[in-house]
C-alpha cells in the first residue's frame, strides 16, 4: 500500500515518522541518558519489562511510563507503550485488564533464565496456558525472545530450535493468539514466520542485518557485538536482511537497542545488549540502501508494525539526508552500535 509521505530524491528521503517495536529504556540514571535518544527518532517504542524488579502489575507500568516521560525534554512528542513482564505467577484477568485500560499494549515472554532479568520468567509456557488463552481472546499480543535455555543445546542454535520444539506447538495451539518473535536472527525463524498465518510476525534489529559472528571475534574478543540472541553465521543474516527488505508485513523495525555501561560489557563477565539507539535509522537505512530497497524503508519502519499492533499510523515525517556521518565513540556514555564508523546519511534537523 502506498503511503503519502514518502519522498525520494538522490539526495533525501522523507518518510512518515517512524516507530521502535522493541527498545530497552532501563530506569534511573541510564533511563534519563537514553530515552531521550529514543524518542528523538520514534514517535512511539514498545518499551521491554525486564526491569529489576521486572514491570509485572499494571500499577507499574504506569508508574514507569510516567518516569519515561519525566525523563524526556519538555514538549516531546513520544509515546512509550508499556509490556508485562509474563512470569509463572501471572494472573489472565489483571493482563486482560491492563490492555483493556489501554495500560499494556502486549506481553513479554522470557523463557526463565533465556537473557538480561529473565530470572522471573516463564520456566515452562505450558504453566501459563490460561494466560495464553485470555490473550488470545482479548486479541492481546505476546511478544516472545525465542531462545531454549536448556544448556545442551547450542548457542548459535537456541533459537531454530525454540522455533521446533516452543513455537510451531504454541502456534498449532493457539491458532487465533497474535505473536511477535523478536529479533530474529536466523533463516529458520525467518522461514517460519513466513510461512504462518497473518497473526504471527517478527522485528528485526539493525545488528543482526549488519553483523554475523565473526564479528564476535574480529580481530580480539568484542563484547560490543554482543547481544542475545547472538549474532549467527552470514546464511542467517543474509536470510533476515531478505526478509527485511522484502515488502512482507510480517517483518518490523524493532531494534532492542539495550545499552549497559561500558563495564557492565568490558568485563570478564560481559553484559548481553547493543545500544543502537542513537543512530537506529541512519543504520536500518545503510543496509536497505545497500540492498536496492529504499523504496521500502518506511513500510518496514512506519507502517508494518502500527498496522500488526492495530494503531493508527504516525502523522508527520522525518527526513534523512545523505551525508556522512562519523558515529562517536560514546553515547551518553554508553559505547552505541557503530562506534567509530562512518554512516552514510543522517537524519536532518526538524
Ligand atoms: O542482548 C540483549 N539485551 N538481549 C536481550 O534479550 C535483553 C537485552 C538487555 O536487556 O540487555
Ligand atoms: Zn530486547
Amino acid at each position: 500500500m502506498a503511503s503519502e509521505p514518502h519522498t525520494l530524491t538522490s539526495r533525501t528521503l522523507t518518510i512518515r515518522r517512524p516507530d521502535d517495536w522493541h527498545v530497552h529504556l532501563r530506569d534511573g540514571a541510564m533511563l534519563h541518558a537514553v530515552a531521550p535518544r529514543t524518542a528523538a527518532q520514534f514517535a512511539r517504542a514498545i518499551v521491554m519489562p525486564n526491569l529489576s524488579p521486572p514491570v509485572t502489575r499494571v500499577e507499574h507500568a504506569i508508574a514507569y511510563r510516567k518516569r519515561i516521560m519525566a525523563a524526556l525534554p519538555e514538549g516531546t512528542a513520544f509515546t512509550p507503550l508499556m509490556t508485562c513482564y509474563l512470569t509463572d505467577d501471572s494472573d489472565p484477568a489483571e493482563i486482560v485488564r491492563g490492555f483493556r485500560e489501554g495500560v499494556w499494549a502486549a506481553c513479554k515472554l522470557y523463557p526463565a533464565n533465556a537473557t538480561t532479568n529473565s530470572a522471573h520468567g516463564v520456566s515452562d509456557p505450558a504453566r501459563i496456558r490460561p494466560v495464553l488463552e485470555a490473550m488470545q481472546r482479548a486479541g492481546m499480543p505476546l511478544l516472545i525472545h525465542g531462545e531454549v535455555t536448556d544448556p545442551a543445546i547450542d548457542i548459535f542454535d537456541r533459537e531454530a530450535v525454540f522455533v521446533d520444539r516452543v513455537l510451531t506447538p504454541l502456534v498449532r495451539d493457539l491458532p487465533a493468539l497474535k505473536i511477535v518473535m523478536e529479533h530474529i536472527t536466523t533463516a529458520q525463524a525467518v522461514d517460519f514466520v513466513a510461512a504462518a498465518g497473518t497473526q504471527v510476525a517478527a522485528t528485526i534489529t539493525p545488528q543482526h542485518l549488519h553483523l554475523n559472528r565473526n564479528a564476535l571475534f574480529a580481530g580480539g574478543l568484542r563484547p560490543h557485538a554482543y547481544c542475545l540472541p547472538v549474532v549467527k553465521r552470514e546464511t542467517h543474516r543474509m536470510a533476515v536482511r531478505a526478509a527485511a527488505v522484502s515488502g512482507s508485513p510480517k517483518f518490523f523495525l524493532g531494534t532492542d537497542s539495550a545499552p549497559h555501561t561500558p563495564g557492565a560489557k568490558e568485563s570478564a563477565c560481559g553484559c548481553a545488549g547493543i545500544f543502537n539507539a542513537p543512530f537506529a535509522l541512519e543504520s536500518y537505512l545503510q543496509v536497505f540502501e545497500a540492498e536496492g530497497a529504499l523504496d521500502r524503508f518506511e513500510e518496514f519502519a512506519s507502517e508494518h508494525g502500527a498496522r500488526f499492533y492495530g494503531l493508527p499510523l504516525n502523522a508527520g515525517t522525518v527526513t534523512l539526508v545523505r551525508d556522512t556521518v562519523r558515529v562517536p565513540g560514546h553515547v551518553a556514555g554508553v559505547v552505541p552500535f557503530h562506534a567509530g564508523e562512518m554512516l552514510a546519511w543522517r537524519v536532518a534537523a526538524t
